[in-house]
C-alpha cells in the first residue's frame, strides 16, 4: 500500500491546551493551540477547569486546523489523538470527540502516548533540521515530564531517568511563585537570569539515583533562603532578582546536564534531543550547544511551537502508525497513567 495522500488530524487534550494540527506527508499544514488562562490566578492547573474549557475549546480548534490546513474533513485519511498520559478529565475531552469524529467520517482512529509524542516531534519536517538518528537520548522536561529516554527506533523506547517527585518545570514555576513571580514563572526566571551573577548564591542539587531527577528539595531551599535573607534585608528579592535567577537557572541546568552526561556514559550514546516547554531555555540551550563541541555531541532542539504541548506532535505520531498500519478500536479508553 502506498501513502501518498495522508491527511491526518491530532487532537491533543492531555493537560491545559486544547490542540488540533493537520499533517500531510511529514509536513504540517496547521498547527493550534488553544492555551487555558483561566490558569494563571491560581497559580497552576486545576484539572476541573481545565476539562471544561477542553469542552468549550475542541470543536473551533478543530474547525480552525482543518481550515488552516485548507481541507474538507472528508479529505481526513484518519484522527490520531492523545490517550494518555494526563488529567483524566482532559483526557476524556479528547478522547470522545475524536471517537466520534472518526466513527462518523467512517476513517481509522489511532491512539498516542503524549510522551512519546514529545520525543516524536523530531521527526517532523522542518526546514533547515535533521531528525535525529536512532539510537539517540531524548530528555523530555516540561511543566508535567522530566525523563531520559533511550530511544532505538520510533517506537522501541525506555524510560532510563526521570523526577522522582516535581517537573523541571514545576520547579521553576514554584521557585519563580516564592519570588513573587507570576504564573508560569519558568520564562521569567530566564528573562531576569539574562542579567543576573550565576555564580552569587549557591542552591543543593538533590542526590538521587545518576540518572534520575528530583526537584521537591530545590523549592524548598528557595523559600528558606528568601525567608532568611528578606529578614536582613525586606527588599532582599528586589534587589537581587537578576542574581537570584541567574544562579537558580544554573543550578537546573547543570543538574540537567549532569543527568544527560550520566545518560551519555552509561548508554554510550551522543545523539541528544530535547522537547517540551523548558527547552526553551536559554540556559539548556547554551549547555547543549557547549556540548556539541566540549563532548563531540550531536543536538536537537525542536521548533518550541512542537517543544510545548501541540497536536503536531500527535499528528506524527498519526501518520507513523498509521503507516505501520497501527489503528485502534473504537472501544479505546483514556488512560491517565499510560506508560509506554
Ligand atoms: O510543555 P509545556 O508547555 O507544558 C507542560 O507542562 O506540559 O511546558 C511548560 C513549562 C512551564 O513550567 C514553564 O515555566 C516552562 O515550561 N518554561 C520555561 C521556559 N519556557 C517555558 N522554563 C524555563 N525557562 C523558559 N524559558
Ligand atoms: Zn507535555
Amino acid at each position: 500500500m502506498t501513502h501518498t495522500n495522508l491527511y491526518i488530524l491530532g487532537i491533543e487534550s492531555s493537560c491545559d491546551d486544547t490542540a488540533a494540527a493537520v499533517i500531510h506527508n511529514g509536513k504540517i499544514l496547521s498547527n493550534v493551540v488553544a492555551s487555558q488562562e483561566i490558569h494563571a490566578q491560581y497559580g497552576g492547573v486545576v484539572p476541573e477547569l481545565a476539562s471544561r474549557a477542553h469542552q468549550q475549546n475542541i470543536v473551533p480548534v478543530v474547525h480552525q486546523a482543518l481550515h488552516g490546513a485548507n481541507i474538507d474533513k472528508n479529505q481526513l485519511s484518519a484522527i490520531a489523538f492523545t490517550r494518555g498520559p494526563g488529567l483524566m478529565g482532559s483526557l476524556l475531552v479528547g478522547t470522545s470527540f475524536s471517537k466520534s469524529l472518526a466513527l462518523a467520517l467512517d476513517i481509522p482512529l489511532i491512539d498516542v502516548d503524549h510522551m512519546q509524542a514529545h520525543i516524536l516531534a523530531h521527526f517532523i519536517e522542518e526546514e533547515g533540521k535533521t531528525p535525529p538518528t536512532f539510537p539517540f537520548l531524548a530528555m523530555t522536561i516540561s511543566g508535567g515530564h522530566t525523563q531520559i529516554v533511550k530511544v532505538t527506533n520510533y517506537f522501541e523506547m525506555e524510560v532510563i531517568g526521570q523526577t522522582l517527585d516535581d517537573a523541571v518545570g514545576e520547579a521553576f514555576d514554584k521557585s519563580a511563585k516564592i519570588l513573587g513571580l507570576p504564573y508560569p514563572g519558568g520564562p521569567l526566571i530566564d528573562k531576569n537570569a539574562q542579567e543576573g551573577n550565576p555564580k552569587r548564591f549557591k542552591f543543593p542539587k538533590p542526590r538521587v539515583n545518576p540518572m534520575d531527577f528530583s526537584f521537591s528539595g530545590l523549592k524548598t531551599a528557595v523559600l528558606y533562603f528568601v525567608e532568611k535573607e528578606t529578614k536582613e534585608n525586606p527588599n532582599f528579592i528586589e534587589d537581587n532578582i537578576a542574581d537570584i535567577c541567574a544562579s537558580l537557572q544554573k543550578t537546573i541546568v547543570e543538574y540537567l546536564m549532569d543527568k544527560l552526561k550520566n545518560a551519555v556514559k552509561n548508554t554510550g550514546i551522543k545523539e541528544i534531543a530535547i522537547g517540551g516547554g523548558v527547552s526553551a531555555n536559554s540556559g539548556i540551550r547554551k549547555a547543549l550547544k557547549e556540548a556539541e563541541s566540549n563532548y563531540g555531541w550531536t543536538t536537537h532542539v525542536p521548533k518550541f511551537e512542537y517543544c510545548t504541548d501541540n497536536a503536531a506532535m500527535i499528528a506524527i505520531v498519526g501518520e507513523l502508525k498509521y503507516k505501520q498500519g497501527d489503528f485502534t478500536s473504537s472501544e479505546v479508553t483514556a488512560s491517565a497513567r499510560l506508560k509506554f
